[in-house]
């Protein structure tokens, strides 16, 4: 099955550029509505009309009458959008986002394994796929799921149904302890969140005693198993909302806690750093500037095509997700 892909675009001449509040007017006085994703940085999620997770944004795009949308997130984000909303032209600052976890799962990969699976189990397995993942691998899974309901995803699904969950292994593992339901794994991963290690997070945590650690399921089982907390980003918001005067350490993609100082500043936070290094950003979602976001407006380009026929499949296993409550 063909990978879709969009239109790339000539760049052009660098201009000044307005502050996230006018862009954010001016898109709204072109009829486009702007989505980030919370690992954008500061500048782009105030530019945004909504900032959210994956799953918060796949319901924005389901929901969305505007005649266009930018996406400020990475490629496979952009396309749910437009599974989602495919009456508008959706378009992204930068077509080369990407995603480490996306990458790791081709769909003529996943089909060849789930028939290798359906001639070993004598049936068809229940494919789950985590929303990180490209349209023609939606296309071929039952189901979609997010950070933010794998777990009620997963237990929507009959006992008896052997799932195969792609791409994601230490959410996939995460979920088989939390369900208890024995899954077999697509054995990908995301850059960002499987550099964190254990050791450093362990130093961290001696460094601020009485701080709470906040992972998300994305991190390797040891890092998930030293946190206090292993949730989506969703979830991690919703926690630091309610806490006052509290110190947390966050593993995951830096620019989340961007949010967290904006809207509950009444705590301290400290991001996790990598295991090697400092990095703790995404570089996928590192390449949409706000430069390319003011150009990307203008044109209304790159925009994302999804061919029809992945389209219809993939947007039927996104549905039954959105169905789960
Ligand atoms: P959520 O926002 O759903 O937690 O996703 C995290 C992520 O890695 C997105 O790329
Ligand atoms: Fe993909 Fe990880 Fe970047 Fe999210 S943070 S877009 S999962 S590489």
């Amino acid at each position: 099955m063909e990978e879709p892909r969009g239109t790339p675009v000539p760049v052009l001449p660098a201009r000044d550029l307005p502050e996230p509040e006018e862009i954010r007017r001016w898109a709204t006085e072109q009829g486009i509505l702007i989505l980030a994703h919370s690992y954008q940085d500061g500048f782009l999620q105030e530019s945004a009309h909504f900032v959210g997770d994956s799953l918060e944004l796949a319901r924005q795009a389901a929901e969305a009458r505007a005649e266009a949308i930018c996406f400020c997130g990475v490629h496979f984000m952009a396309e749910t959008a437009k599974i989602l909303c495919p009456e508008a032209t959706v378009f992204v600052p930068d077509l080369e986002a990407g995603c480490s976890l996306a990458d790791s799962c081709r769909a003529e990969d996943l089909e060849r394994y789930q028939g290798h699976l359906s001639r070993k189990l004598g049936r068809r397995p229940v494919t789950v796929a985590y929303i990180n993942c490209s349209a023609a691998v939606k296309a071929l899974s039952d189901v979609i799921c997010t950070s933010g309901n794998a777990r009620k995803v997963i237990e929507s699904i009959p006992e008896e149904e052997t799932i195969l969950f792609v791409p994601d292994q230490h959410l996939g593992g995460w979920l088989q302890e939390v369900t208890g339901r024995d899954m077999v794994l697509w054995n990908g991963s995301c850059m960002v969140h499987e550099l964190f290690s254990v050791d450093t997070l362990k130093a961290l945590q001696a460094e601020h005693p009485g701080a709470i650690t906040l992972a998300h399921p994305e991190c390797p089982k040891a890092v998930r198993e030293a946190a206090d907390h292993v949730l989506g980003t969703a979830g991690m918001l919703r926690m630091v909302r309610k806490a006052r005067g509290l110190t947390f350490i966050v593993a995951t993609e830096a620019n989340m806690l961007y949010r967290f100082r904006k809207e509950a500043p009444g705590n301290t936070y400290v991001a996790a750093p990598g295991a090697s290094c400092a990095c703790n950003l995404c570089p996928h979602m590192q390449r949409n500037t706000p430069e390319k976001l003011w150009e990307a407006l203008q044109l209304r380009a790159p925009a994302i095509e999804v061919p029809e026929e992945i389209r219809v499949r993939a947007r039927r296993a996104l549905e039954r997700m959105l169905a789960v409550r």
